[in-house]
């Protein structure tokens, strides 16, 4: 049986454990195990100012980049709020380390942001949690300002308008209507923070109520874990349904390498979805699904902590990577690290993510100069044979976007409160 790595975890300190791994960190790596948060963030200052001071249209918002320049899209587009929401972040660092540019980051954030104001109607597809709670949903936990509440709520109805009670699911693909095929993706885990949240604060289904809202998230969320997780702890990309009965017709992948592969980053979207519906609502079969998948990362990952593009992959090089799933892996982790409660399961995640997130941060990941347009390098949107094709070895927006959410987590759980005078 092959050994599951993080076991090895608590009897041993982080650099030491990393030291004893075959192929392990060249010792190179900092005895310390402090990453350098403020340096990341001059840097990340530095490239979100360039991308906002180049695109005098506001409504152009990066996605992927090979080289200096991002390539974009517009605000319907499933990557349009990561950027505005890199921008809130790095609002939320000025702010607390009381940078004298803090106003000026808020008021790209809320720039940014405005563009994407339409997309609360827009329920033509299931990112638009990414979407918008990335942009709007940040900017309301950081400023409260009462404009954007309506604007969440609304999106959460427009989203939830693609369940239907037949499959007990979400449609994230196709249309809206679709009477032969209801598709269904591992990644629309994350967009149900979004319904979570709006039921929270008033919002509701079209014609229903709060309840109803939470409802459709925890079906959803229901029925994921019980078609997505194969025996070990892998999980599938697409599942299609029957649209009137709900049951399967195919489970395959689209961005993988095979149907029976694991897309690296469809693992993470499943780790940190279900740890968010656990937190929640505290229903330990979402923390079990969340630590199954976790646990299946950890043990197929590579000594570097960055997973190829599907982890059934040959190849292995750095042009086949995905750092985007490790910077998704990253926050997961510091996640489960507060939501679980033993001591040694603490460790285990917050040293998986300090781990994760030093090798994010230094070379060959991470990227200072102005030569890319990202802070992380090698990654992919979809796994490719090719290293030349467009969509692998590739510098993705949502990569950065994590590597900023679990900086500040990290930066929050490590560093000892002020203490008082
Ligand atoms: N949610 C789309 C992707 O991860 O590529």
């Amino acid at each position: 049986m092959k050994q599951n790595r993080m076991n090895k975890i608590p009897s041993l300190t982080l650099t030491a454990w990393l030291l004893a791994l075959p192929g392990a960190l060249p010792a190179a790596q900092p005895a310390s195990d402090s990453i350098d948060v403020e340096g990341v963030m001059r840097v990340a200052a530095r490239k979100l100012a360039a991308f906002d001071v180049s695109q005098p249209k506001k409504t152009a918002y990066p996605t992927d980049a090979k080289g200096a320049q991002w390539r974009t899209v517009g605000a319907a587009d499933w990557v349009s709020g990561f950027y505005p929401g890199s921008l809130w972040y790095l609002y939320e660092y000025a702010r607390d380390q009381k940078w004298p540019e803090a106003q000026a980051w808020r008021t790209r954030a809320e720039t940014w942001t405005a563009g994407l104001e339409s997309q609360q109607f827009n329920s033509s597809h299931h990112d638009t949690g990414f979407v918008m709670f990335d942009s709007y949903g940040n900017g309301y936990r950081l400023t409260g300002n009462p404009a954007y509440l309506p604007i969440l709520n609304r999106t959460a109805q427009s989203l939830a308008s693609r369940y239907r009670a037949d499959t007990g699911m979400i449609r994230s693909w196709g249309k809206i209507d679709d009477t032969n095929k209801f598709t269904v993706i591992i990644d629309n885990m994350m967009n149900l923070e979004l319904l979570v949240w709006a039921a929270a604060h008033g919002g509701t289904t079209r014609g229903g109520t709060s309840a109803d809202l939470r409802k459709v998230a925890t079906s959803h969320a229901d029925r994921a874990l019980e078609l997505f997780f194969r025996p070990d702890g892998g999980t599938y990309h697409v599942v299609e349904l029957n649209p009137r009965t709900g049951a399967v017709l195919r489970k395959r992948t689209q961005q993988g390498k095979a149907d029976e592969s694991t897309w690296s980053r469809g693992q993470t979207w499943a780790i940190y979805g279900f740890a968010y519906m656990y937190k929640a609502t505290g229903e330990r079969r979402y923390l079990e699904a969340s630590l199954k998948a976790a646990d299946r990362y950890l043990a197929r990952l590579p000594a570097d902590f960055v997973p190829p593009a599907d982890f059934d992959s040959d190849l292995k090089g750095l042009e086949f990577k995905d750092s985007s799933a490790a910077a998704i892996a990253a926050s997961a982790f510091l996640r489960l690290h507060r939501l679980v409660e033993a001591p040694a399961l603490k460790k285990k995640y917050l040293d998986a993510a300090t781990a994760t997130l030093r090798a994010l941060t230094a070379a060959p990941y991470f990227s200072k100069g102005d030569d890319k347009a990202s802070l992380l390098v090698y990654a992919a949107r979809n796994y490719h044979a090719d290293p030349n094709h467009a969509l692998t070895n590739t510098s993705l927006i949502w990569g950065d976007y994590y590597l900023l959410e679990a900086l500040l987590q990290y930066r929050a759980i490590t560093t000892p409160p002020a203490k008082i005078k």
